[in-house]
């Protein structure tokens, strides 16, 4: 799978921007607050129907425009298809060869992407929200029905979350718990078999890039000693004492050990570049792998953080996954990659190809 035609409309500072990226390695650079973030970001909306900046639709949409309009040719087996994605006054509009429905579900099955930027430490050294987002990125290309599972529990955990503010009653509470018990068993067991299948690359990326022992384990969320059911009837009087549910897979979270040690608060922040960059590719290698066809990878300014020898390690990994990279940098510093980039330039929110 390669991207072969990108176009961003009205996209932050983005007025109207196209991109004919080479199937392998694409460098863009520019000086600070010329755009190279926001197109990354473009482009990853269109996988995601989301900004991996966490911004809003508001945000998105450049100023004084109305709505952004996002276009993706996509080159898969012989055959090229055309993804579409505009936000604005109306919500989220996907379309898949010029024919609308979908959304963001929908992209990212055609348009599966992963992002390391500058905040990307933020998945080691942040909540555990970030992780399990991580997880369930891999499980959500790996278990055809995880998605639907993973809705219909965030919905009954919702169901439940807003009885427990409203003081309900024990035997009012009592007729969620069925489905969210079911429904919850599901989500745990299809993270817990990828988890499993994850850890030795997971391993592997980590100790080849930290060139130190490291671990992963998974926490599921309750105690291992008991049940689902055993968990929400022992934690019944602190649910409603809180007014939400306090066991469950939505308090899973994946811990790192570093040299035997919880890794959150030990590691420097190159380090925690490095391990939560660790993650990105080895999820990507996973999915890869189940999807039979490479990846788009985006780079934002993979320098940013690293010493020369550890932005060598991290690229030497990026290029062996053998997907479609595009990088962002201050300078055209064509030697980031094995080979020579298609290269393109990026001043105040136009883009021109180089050379
Ligand atoms: N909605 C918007 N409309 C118009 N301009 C915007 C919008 N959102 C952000 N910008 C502007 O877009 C410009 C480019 O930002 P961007 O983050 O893409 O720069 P960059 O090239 O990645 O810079 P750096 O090298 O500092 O990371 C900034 O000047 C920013 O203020
Ligand atoms: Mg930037």
């Amino acid at each position: 799978m390669a991207l072969q035609t990108f176009k961003a409309r009205d996209f932050r500072c983005l007025a109207e921007a196209e991109l004919e990226p080479d199937s392998r390695f694409n460098l863009v650079y520019g000086d600070n607050a010329s755009g190279k973030t926001s197109l990354l970001e473009a482009i990853a909306y269109l996988g995601r129907g989301r900004s991996f900046r966490g911004a809003s639709t508001q945000n998105l949409i450049r100023h004084s425009a109305r709505e952004f309009v996002l276009f993706g040719k996509i080159l898969r087996q012989d055959r090229v298809f055309s993804l579409g994605a505009r936000n604005g006054p109306g919500g989220l509009e996907v379309s898949i060869d010029g024919e609308r429905g979908g959304g963001a579900a929908a992209l990212a099955r055609r348009l599966p992407l992963q992002v390391i930027d500058p905040e990307i430490h933020n998945l080691v050294s942040g909540g555990p929200e970030e992780r399990r987002r991580y997880l369930d990125w891999i499980v959500f290309h790996v278990e055809p029905n995880y998605l639907d599972d993973w809705r219909r529990f965030r919905r009954v955990l919702k169901q439940r979350n807003a009885a427990l503010k409203a003081a309900a009653t024990t035997a009012e509470l009592e007729s969620w718990d069925h489905e969210f018990v079911v429904l919850g068993n599901r989500v745990q067991e299809a993270r817990a078999r990828v988890f499993e299948v994850a850890v030795p690359r997971l391993v592997a990326a980590a100790e080849s890039l930290l060139q130190r022992d490291i671990g992963f384990e998974y926490r599921r969320g309750w105690s291992e000693e008991l049940s689902l059911a055993e968990a929400l009837i022992a934690g019944r009087w602190r649910d409603q004492q809180l007014g939400s549910t306090q066991a469950g897979p939505q308090r899973a979270d994946i811990r790192l050990i570093y040299d035997h040690r919880q890794a959150r608060r030990l590691v420097s922040r190159g380090q925690q570049k490095l391990l939560s960059c660790a993650m990105v590719l080895a999820a990507t290698e996973i999915a890869q792998e189940e999807l039979k066809r490479p990846l788009l990878l985006l780079l934002d300014d993979p320098a940013a953080e690293l010493d020369s020898a550890s932005l060598g390690r991290l690229m030497d990994r990026v290029v062996a996954l053998g997907c479609q990279v595009i990088a962002t940098a201050l300078e055209p510093q064509a030697d980031l990659f094995p080979q020579p980039p298609a290269m393109f330039h990026v001043e105040q929110g136009v883009l021109r190809g180089v050379g």
